[in-house]
């Protein structure tokens, strides 16, 4: 007797299709630029998936590694977090804490059993809203290879404590726009390149 290949079934008429899985991504952005970027997508109708939640900081380096935990425990299947190029940062040297901080958490979820995937660092100018647009789909689209995270987060950190509006307010929050011309510009650092030593780590 011959083995049978298996035989798919038949679809079933009138039932509805599979739900696409549709991740929930928390941005962090940098007021500077990359808010900005995504406002300047908007302003000229670059479409971006509505997947992603934008938080808006003062500045990469504002991020704590709490509200990244917290936006996991929380339900969100991934954290984007944006900022100026390196070298760009309107707070000198806050973007390169930033980048630290990002390697050293992405280690950390990881051995919590989070993929790194799902937390990811993408640098853009205030001018680059088609590229963050572009950014956000990629992100949204690995995301969703990857399938809801369902993180059980309650047991591994305690996070209770931390209270993102009030992280938020206590940032200057929406109380008022930030002074026209931001403190700790460097011109002659805008053209500073990553080091090297921070690229390698
Ligand atoms: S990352 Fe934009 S101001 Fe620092």
């Amino acid at each position: 007797m011959s083995a049978q290949a298996p035989v798919a079934p038949a679809p079933v008429e009138g039932a509805a299709p599979a739900a696409t899985f549709e991740p929930v991504i928390i941005g962090f952005t940098c007021n500077w630029c990359s808010y900005r970027a995504a406002d300047l997508a908007g302003t000229a109708r670059t479409k971006y998936p509505p997947n992603v939640r934008l938080i808006r900081l003062m500045c990469s380096g504002r991020l704590d590694p709490t509200f990244v935990l917290k936006a996991f425990a929380e339900g969100a299947d991934a954290v984007l977090v944006t900022g100026c190029h390196p070298g760009e940062c309107h707070y000198i040297e806050q973007n390169y804490k930033a980048l630290r901080r990002f390697q050293l958490l992405q280690r950390t979820i990881e051995a919590l059993g989070i993929e790194p995937g799902r937390f990811q660092l993408v640098w853009a100018s205030a001018a680059e809203g088609v590229r963050l647009a572009n950014e956000i789909a990629r992100v949204t689209e690995e995301v969703r290879a990857l399938g809801p995270l369902n993180w059980p987060a309650g047991d591994i950190v305690d996070i209770d404590g931390v209270d993102l509006d009030a992280a938020w307010e206590a940032t200057g929050g929406d109380a008022g726009e930030p002074p026209e011309t931001p403190g700790g510009v460097n011109p002659d650092h805008a053209a500073a390149k990553l080091p090297a030593a921070e690229a390698a780590r």
